[in-house]
């Protein structure tokens, strides 16, 4: 890792240190209806073993299939703190383990997970290629790869505004000027739909899969 990136993943985890004791209040309901909708394309099957990446708070752990296998992992050491208290109080035949690390830069072996999921993360990491294509690397051929994120706007007064905008989303400590669909259906994770969800359908649930065989599935909107 070069310095460059070390010092941005400091500042990264600074913000999101910050964020920490109130994550839930702000952005818990406000972002839900995409999680919920991610977590609705999971495959259903009991004792998969998934790899949450930006686990956060553990504000997901509630969404997951009876009996799954959670890995969640986060740059920052304050919000896994708080996915670990959140996990020791849960009940429903789950088995979490989190660790503190660097989505770019995941220490997993090749196809280790059933599925990845990764919930409004995309945008705050330093290096989102990377965060793709460690995301189809320790994925499982045939596993899925769900992406929740804000995607640049196509035109129009939005795409204006998230332009002028973004030096300051990016001091809260994220980018909206990033086409997520268009950088993720450029690498070999097979985008089978991209739907629109949240508040003014901001955001979208991107499903994939990691599919060796088959190349260029033509993306579906849904
Ligand atoms: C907007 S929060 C999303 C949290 C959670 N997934 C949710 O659904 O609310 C972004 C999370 O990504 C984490 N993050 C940012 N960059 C990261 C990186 N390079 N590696 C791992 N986690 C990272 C942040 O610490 C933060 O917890």
């Amino acid at each position: 890792m070069s310095d460059k990136d070390r010092s941005l993943g400091r500042s990264v985890e600074k913000i999101y240190s910050f964020y920490s004791p109130f994550y839930d209040l702000v952005f818990g309901k406000m972002l839900q209806p995409g999680r919920e909708l991610a977590f609705s394309y999971l495959n259903e099957k009991p004792h998969q073993k998934i790899l949450d990446i930006g686990v956060g708070t553990g504000i997901t752990f509630d969404l997951y299939p009876e009996q799954s296998y959670v890995v969640g992992i986060d740059i920052c050491p304050k919000m896994i703190e708080r996915a670990k208290k959140r996990a020791a109080i849960l009940s429903n035949g789950h088995q979490i383990s989190l660790y503190v690390m660097d989505a770019c830069s995941l220490e997993f072996e090749d196809e280790s997970f059933d599925g990845v999921i990764s919930p409004y993360v995309i945008t705050t990491v330093r290096d989102p290629l990377k965060l793709c294509q460690e995301m189809y690397r320790v994925c499982k051929t045939d596993g899925q790869i769900i992406i929740v994120n804000h995607s640049k706007s196509s035109g129009g007064l939005c795409s204006k505004l998230e332009k002028w905008l973004s030096p300051l989303f990016i001091r809260a400590g994220f980018v909206t000027d990033l086409d997520v669909i268009e950088l993720v259906a450029s690498t070999e994770i097979q985008v089978q739909k991209a739907i629109d969800c949240n508040t003014f359908n901001l955001h979208k649930v991107i499903v994939g899969v990691k599919n060796k065989s088959i190349k260029g599935i033509p993306l579906a909107k849904h």
